[in-house]
């Protein structure tokens, strides 16, 4: 979640030293325990889960970990991502929260001079915005022309006075720079009123973008305004309907969903986001009830737009008129919206109706009412269309079923499966072709793909760097997933002594971490490379002397950091009370076999490591050398034969897994 993009808060950096402030004061019982009531269960609390409903608490958090998970929908984290999960914060967000919480003053740390320019322009754009929908509110509500204009049209379009206010509507007067001379007079520079496009300069003179418009102010995730969307007053016959805000620093279309900020509590709370085209819609939903609505400002869905809306719910419901272009653009956005594993859904209003004005006509109740019984999966949806298209033509048809089939291979999230397989059973049915034709059509698609993304990323990494190759995977693929669980087991055991033991006494002069760093000098025999951004981050800050712990990942701003580390610190092995009386208090001292936990581990990956040696020199025995080269081979492989055994046995007498 530190993408962000509403808040663009990679501007601040909040210095590491600060951070440890906060952690080192944070009381996982107290924060969560603010917003859900906890119970005491044995070592660990329980209440119910505020992320889905349940009626029996299964929602646990240790305070020894510092870590709560839900047995129920499996939400985990940390006291930051609680706070980011449960009150929608970024990172940043969340850490000012607790700073202001525990009394920690903010230390921000030296920024470079580009980021910091960065900085300050969002900054004085967002203070600009400000000052400028203020100015446009203030007109509306009590200027002759805002009333008897603006503010009349708004009442007959049946905007009520809490809903303008709600979503601080505005109006810009007709003249031409009374908001310029306003805003200058004020002190606000020419350049910033040109790049927020509230002004625009011709000849020298700065006159007002949005004369005699109705202004819909547009609001990031935390409420403050990016950027404005201006409409004619009734018909818009000469000039275009609405003037939006250019693309500028804080104002990035691609990414913006208007009325995110009011709605993302809904959108969470209903499992739901439903998609409309516009600001009135929004709006006018919002008035009837419905507030888990955004709009997507009438072009096609992007990227981020989806992800925006996949932080708070799978399931996106898009809602659009009837005979709509919309359509086409909902289209062309499915297919992202389907790898990124959203479940979409398609209501069309009917007769020539748009959201706005089809609430306006049938209420509340009959509009939720039509967009539960009329939603239908796009996929189907799509297909209904398309066969209407194709008709009896079978080539046409042909290309139809391997469309489909194409779209259908788009859902590639594993959990996904079972969706998959009820898509090819209604595709085929629908179609009329073999189930058993369908899937292995999808399973071609998805066999392209693997192969069209394995040669990306080959591209990628023989552009970064050369690895040595011979290295591949055994051509048993089971044995070869079988092995690397193996592996990644071993190399989680490292990191876990490491972040468990690393701090401690190794001999008089080192300490284990300095021990495991000596030892293991090159990251490259890890697979997960997860574990290894977790190694590389603990030798940096144990090579800084800051003594680093689980904590230390677990508030980690890189979110990857804090998720590996939640992997790792499994709620599973925490000892329940009943274990205590079970070995009458007696609970086997763990710690006391740190050092050969952590020499056992290290054994296996160097043992690891000779083995891949001795694979990659038989393989080069296998090319054709001259004698010379060949009994270096051997001997090199006689040599790795030997250490091999060694190390076989030493690890033979030190594992005791
Ligand atoms: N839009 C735009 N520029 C235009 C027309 C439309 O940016 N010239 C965007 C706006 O975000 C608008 C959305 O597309 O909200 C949908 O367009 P439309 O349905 O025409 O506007 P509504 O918001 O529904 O406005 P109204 O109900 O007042 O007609
Ligand atoms: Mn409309």
């Amino acid at each position: 979640m530190n993408e962000t993009i509403f808040t663009l808060h990679f501007f601040y950096v909040i210095s590491q030293q600060t951070i440890q402030q906060i952690q080192s004061r944070i009381d996982i019982i107290e924060i969560i325990g603010e917003f859900i009531k906890l119970k005491k269960r044995g070592a660990n609390y329980l209440g119910l889960c505020p992320f889905h409903g349940e009626k029996t608490p299964s929602f646990t958090v240790s305070p020894a970990k510092e870590i709560y998970k839900c047995f129920g929908c499996g939400r985990s984290g940390n006291t930051i991502g609680f706070l980011m999960e449960h009150e929608k914060y970024s990172y940043v967000e969340a850490l000012k929260w607790l700073a202001n919480k525990y009394n920690v003053e903010i230390e921000e740390t030296a920024v470079s001079p580009e980021v910091k320019l960065q900085q300050q322009l969002a900054d004085s754009l967002y203070i600009l915005n400000g000052f400028a929908g203020n100015y446009f509110k203030e007109q509306l509500w009590h200027s002759e022309d805002g009333q008897a204009n603006a503010m009349s049209y708004l009442k007959e379009r049946g905007f009520t006075n809490p809903t303008i206010e709600k979503f601080q509507l505005g109006y810009c007067l007709p003249q031409r720079d009374a908001f310029a001379q306003t805003a200058i007079k004020a002190q606000y520079s020419t350049e910033y009123l040109v790049k927020s496009g509230l002004v625009v300069e011709r000849d020298g003179n700065f006159y007002d973008n949005y004369r005699g418009r109705i202004i819909f102010p547009i609001h990031n995730n935390t409420g403050k305004i990016i950027g404005f969307g201006a409409r004619v007053i009734g018909k818009a016959d000469k000039a275009p309907k609405y003037i939006n805000t250019p693309e500028n620093e804080i104002y990035i279309k691609s990414k913006i969903l208007y009325g995110s900020y009011f709605a993302r509590q809904a959108i969470d709370r209903n499992d739901e986001c439903l998609l409309v085209e516009g600001y009135t819609d929004v709006i006018s939903l919002h008035q009837a009830g419905i507030e888990n609505v955004v709009a997507s400002g009438g072009t096609s869905l992007t990227i981020d737009q989806l992800r925006i809306i996949k932080k708070y719910t799978n399931n996106l419901t898009i809602v659009y008129d009837g005979d709509n272009a919309g359509i086409k653009a909902a289209k062309r956005g499915l297919d992202m919206a389907l790898e990124e594993g959203l479940q979409v859904k398609l209501v069309l209003i009917p007769d020539n109706e748009d959201p706005d004005s089809y609430v306006n006509k049938v209420g509340a109740d009959q509009f939720k009412e039509f967009v539960k019984e009329n939603k239908k999966d796009i996929i189907l949806f799509q297909l209904e269309i398309s066969l209407k298209e194709v008709g009896t033509d079978s080539s046409k048809k042909a290309a139809l079923v391997n469309e489909m089939a194409e779209t259908i291979a788009k859902i590639n999230k594993v959990e996904d499966f079972t969706r998959q397989q009820d898509y090819i059973k209604q595709c085929a049915e629908l179609l009329r072709i073999e189930e058993s034709g369908l899937v292995n059509l999808v399973n071609k698609f998805i066999r392209e793909k693997v192969t069209k993304e394995e040669q990306k990323q080959q591209a990628a990494s023989s552009n970064e760097y050369s690895e040595p190759s011979g290295f591949e995977q055994p051509v048993d693929d089971f044995e070869a997933a079988t092995l690397l669980n193996k592996d990644e087991l071993q190399e989680r055991g490292l990191i876990k002594c490491l972040i468990e033991y690393g701090q401690k006494e190794w001999d008089e002069e080192q300490k284990v971490a300095d021990y495991i760093f000596y030892e293991i000098d090159d990251t490259g025999l890890f697979e997960n490379q997860e574990l290894v951004q977790l190694f590389l981050q603990y030798k940096e800050w144990h090579e800084q002397g800051l003594e680093p712990n689980s904590k230390s990942f677990l508030y980690a701003e890189n979110r990857m950091l804090s998720e590996a580390i939640l992997k790792i610190l499994d709620m599973k092995y925490e000892l329940s009370p009943n274990w205590a009386s079970h070995f009458d208090g007696k609970i086997p001292e763990k710690d006391a076999l740190y050092k050969e936990e952590t020499l056992s581990t290290l054994l296996y990956l160097k043992l690891r490591k000779i083995r891949k040696m001795i694979e990659e020199n038989q393989r080069d025995l296998e090319k054709p050398h001259t004698m010379e080269e060949l009994k270096i081979l051997l001997e090199t492989h006689k040599h790795l034969k030997d250490m091999e055994t060694e190390l076989t046995k030493t690890v033979g007498s030190v594992i005791i897994r």
